[in-house]
């Protein structure tokens, strides 16, 4: 590939982007602590579903002091529905460690933090900080590889992507991102309207993964019913199965399993939660 390739194909994209580009709420913003609450809601969640939550969640607590001091139960309150409480949890420690300390502002140390993996501290540190680094994730995988015309992971993936990537990061990750979300579909892309198509070897390069199995999908409903029952209040594992209508078994492993996370706790006698 040489140079001028993908001058053009960036310069085309970011112009489309210039024009195109999706409107969000965290869309231009720096601060790093938005910038994280965003990412991280966005983690498994469609972008669309986390507005609101991302509305309320950073009215609620407009800074990671505020985030730092709250109640576990008021943080939680504000993230059920999401799923995956977990995040949350390690949002607030995230957040009260650099209340403390300040901010890292590289990749390699934001990737310290609880809860931040490679592609949101790199998210952070090119949105808020202005670090010159490709957000690999499922998405750039997906992109690059029909660029490319073969299926990167691993090393390749991230040497590929530093390789791409256009200036300024911020606009090229989030042009990049609008591009895997409205035509350059996992399953239906849309080669007609793209706007770098003429730098693309074609979509058959890229397998979609299946989608998620129906074992962790209903995982992940009981849990979310658990967190949910205990945020109105404190309960049994038995009148918690009567409010969810999940087996009472079923239900005691997963109160276990977020009390090992920290998310729960009981105080000995049966009675359940949200931890402190
Ligand atoms: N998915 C993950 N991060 C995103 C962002 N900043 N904008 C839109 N979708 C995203």
């Amino acid at each position: 590939m040489t140079l001028l390739v993908e001058q053009e194909r960036n310069d085309a994209l970011l112009a489309w982007y210039r024009v195109e580009r999706r409107s969000f709420p965290w869309r231009g913003e720096s601060d790093p602590y938005k910038v994280l609450v965003s990412e991280v809601m966005l983690q498994q969640t469609q972008a669309s579903r986390v507005i609101p939550f991302y509305e309320r969640f950073t009215a609620r607590f407009p800074s990671a002091a505020d985030l730092a001091s709250a109640d576990l139960k008021d943080v939680l309150a504000l993230w059920t529905g999401l799923g995956y409480n977990s995040r949350a949890l390690r949002l607030r420690e995230t957040a009260r460690i650099v209340t403390r300390d300040g901010w890292p502002t590289t990749p390699v140390g934001l990737v310290e933090l609880p809860g931040i993996g490679p592609y949101t501290a790199a998210a952070v540190a090119s949105f808020a900080f202005g670090e010159q680094v490709a957000t690999v994730d499922t998405n750039l995988r997906r992109v690059l590889s029909r660029w490319h015309g073969e299926s990167l992971s691993g090393p390749t993936l991230h040497s590929v992507a530093a390789d791409d990537l256009g200036h300024p990061a911020a606009d090229w990750n989030q042009a990049m991102m609008d591009l895997g979300a409205t035509r350059c579909l996992p399953r239906n892309p849309d080669c007609t309207r793209c706007p770098v198509a003429q730098w693309c070897v074609g979509p058959d390069s890229y397998r979609p993964p299946t989608p998620q199995g129906r074992f962790e999908g209903s995982a992940r409903q009981l849990r979310g019913a658990v967190v949910r029952s205990l945020v109105g209040g404190e309960a049994t594992g038995r009148e918690i199965a009567g409010h969810t209508g999940f087996p009472v078994k079923d239900v005691e492993r997963a109160l276990a399993d977020l009390s090992d996370e920290g998310l729960v706790s009981d105080d000995g006698t049966g009675t359940y939660r949200i931890a402190e």
